[in-house]
Parts: structure tokens; sequence; C-alpha cells
């Protein structure tokens, strides 16, 4: 199996190189518009997100692959029924950032089939044999989790080689930064509210110290940040229409990421269960996503202990009730 997946690695980073320079000839590519469709989840598709998830697909049928489930198709493909792995992938996370020049990756997730292809995507993020996302910033890097541990290589644009660039890293367990889109507070929870309250307050509140805030809008490079810096994340569930669940799917983003973060000693969770142990219902599903250094997010999970969450079942908005922090 270990021999399968490096295979499926390999065809990954081989797309990638091809990827990154099409990201890198930005509106010299000619592909920076919108291609006027949407995809499963709702979000504007951009022609570079179907160049990306062309250029995937074709690396994973090279590989020994069943199928693929990709943020840009409603229902996984079968590419190999008989192979031993499935993927889940977002081509081009982030792509709304490109007219910007900030970063954007791709991010995956493999897992060993299990007797069905269907079933395979419905298993917990522990599962997961290996994950990990392509950056393509400044650098192009591949933060790979295999083997328990979480490894950074650099393409070299000389050779078109992805060279080993960090070895075994860890997040750090404390962290004094946080990121958050904190233009949605006024539709947080009432737990939300009281973490970020609680950094904002700094060295004069109960976490008694300052904090620094960061937000790209990009997960991939907030992830990355954290793992060389540290610091803590939250995309969570808002009172918003259609955030109920949060922003970010299940299957390619948050399982992976939660991966990463796990295997380099941090923590993901939705704020009361660990991501790598929830299943997916739907193939797109979303869910709230804290994730980076383990005592911020042990901190927000506690705080979700003591409040009444935002919604009491998946029908039923509870905005009215009162928690803690409200
Ligand atoms: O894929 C979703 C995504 O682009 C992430 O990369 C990023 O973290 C998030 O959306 C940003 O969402 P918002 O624009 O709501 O802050
Ligand atoms: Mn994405």
């Amino acid at each position: 199996m270990r021999a399968a997946t490096v295979v499926v690695i390999e065809a990954l980073a081989l797309a990638a190189v091809e990827l990154s320079r099409t990201v890198a000839a930005g509106s010299l590519a000619g592909i920076g518009g919108e291609s006027g469709g949407i995809n499963p989840d709702g979000d504007r598709q951009r022609t570079i997100d179907i160049v990306a998830d062309r250029l995937m697909r074709e690396a994973l049928r090279t590989a020994p692959v069943a199928a693929v489930l990709s943020e840009e198709a409603e229902l996984p493909e079968t590419l190999d029924a008989d192979a031993p792995l499935c993927v889940a992938i977002d081509p081009l996370d982030g792509s709304a950032n490109l007219e910007n020049n900030i970063s954007v990756g791709t991010i995956f997730s493999i897992r060993p089939k299990a007797h069905d292809i269907i079933s395979t995507f419905f298993e917990p993020g522990t599962a997961q044999c290996a994950a990990g996302c392509f950056i393509y910033g400044p650098q192009t890097i591949l933060v790979l989790a295999l083997d328990q541990c979480v490894d950074c290589f650099t393409l070299d644009p000389r050779t078109n080689e992805f060279v080993l660039s960090a070895c075994d890293l860890r997040v750090s367990q404390d962290t004094s930064e946080f990121a958050i889109n904190a233009s949605n507070r006024r539709h947080w929870s009432g737990a939300v509210r009281g973490f970020i309250d609680q950094c904002l307050a700094g060295v004069d509140g109960e976490r008694g110290q300052d904090f620094n805030m960061r937000w790209i809008g990009s997960l991939v490079a907030e992830a990355y940040r954290i793992l060389i810096r540290g610091g803590v994340f939250l995309y969570p569930a808002d009172a918003r229409q259609g955030y109920r669940e949060g922003r970010l799917r299940l299957l390619y983003e948050a399982h992976p990421i939660a991966l990463i973060m796990e295997w380099a000693g941090g923590a993901a969770s939705d704020g009361r269960t660990r991501i790598l142990e929830l299943s997916a219902r739907t193939p797109h599903q979303r869910v709230p996503l804290i994730m980076g250094s383990t005592r911020a997010v042990r901190d927000v999970d506690a705080i979700h202990q003591k409040v009444e969450p935002l919604f009491e079942s998946s029908d039923a908005p509870l905005f009215a009730r009162r928690g803690l922090f409200r």
C-alpha cells in the first residue's frame, strides 16, 4: 500500500509542476477568467479551476487509483476500479485569490479503497494513509503527511524536482496568532465570539497575552504559515444562509489539513469533535474547521463545551438562546 501511495504522490507532483507554471504565467496563460460554470458547492468556477482539475485527473489516471472525488465534480469518478487507493482533491484551493497574486494550492487526501468506492469516501478521516498540499506561491512547495510525519519539499524550477527542504515539521503547542474572517463576527456563535474576544483582550484579558491576526483567504497558505510559526485558524459554522456547517469541505479540505496538523503535532477539530473522527454524509459536505497549535484548538473546544450550539440539529436555528458569551 505504501508503494502505491508513493506512486500517487509522484503523479500528483508531476501535475503540480505543470500547474505551478500555469499559475506563475498568470494572465499570460490566457486562462484568467471565469468559465461560466458553478462547482457542486456553488462556487463560481474559473477557467484555471477546470484546467487544474483536468491536470490532476489525468495524472491520477496513470497511478493506482480506483476513484477520484474532486471539488469540481458532483460525484467521484471511477478510474481503475481494481486499484487499491482513492483520492479526494481540491485541485486549486483559493483560486479567487489568484487575481491578487496571492498563494493558492492543491490539497489532496489519499485513502485505501474500502469494500466499495462510495463507502471509501464515507469513512472517517483516520482512514487516510497520506495527505498533502502543493502551494503555488513565491516558491512552489509540497507539504506531505506520510508515515506519521510531515515533510516539506521545494520545487527547484531548474530541474523540475521537488527537493526535501524541511523534515518532520512540528507545530508549536502555544501561539499568539489567530486567523479568522472577522467580517463575519455578527454571525458567529457565542463560543467563537468568546474565544476571539479573549484574544483581542490581549495582555489584559484571561489569555494574558497580546495576539496578532492574519487572514489570507487561502487555506493552503494559512496551513503552511501555522506549520512554520504556529497559530490557530478558525472557519466556524455561522448564522449566514448556507454556513451552518461552515465553509470548508470535509473530504478534500478539512480531512487532509487535519492529518497534516496532527502528524505535525498540532490539532484540528470542528469545535467539539476531532476532524479525523468525522465521516462525510455527502461528497461535498462542509464542516467547521479549527486547526493549528494544540493548546489554542483545545481552548476553543473547551469554550464550545460551555455554551450552547449555534444550531441544535440540522434544521433548528437557536439564535435567540443565550450562551455564556452572548
Ligand atoms: O476553498 C475555500 C477557501 O477559498 C479557503 O481557501 C479559504 O480559507 C476560504 O475559502 C476563505 O473564505 P472567505 O472568503 O469566506 O473568507
Ligand atoms: Mn478550497
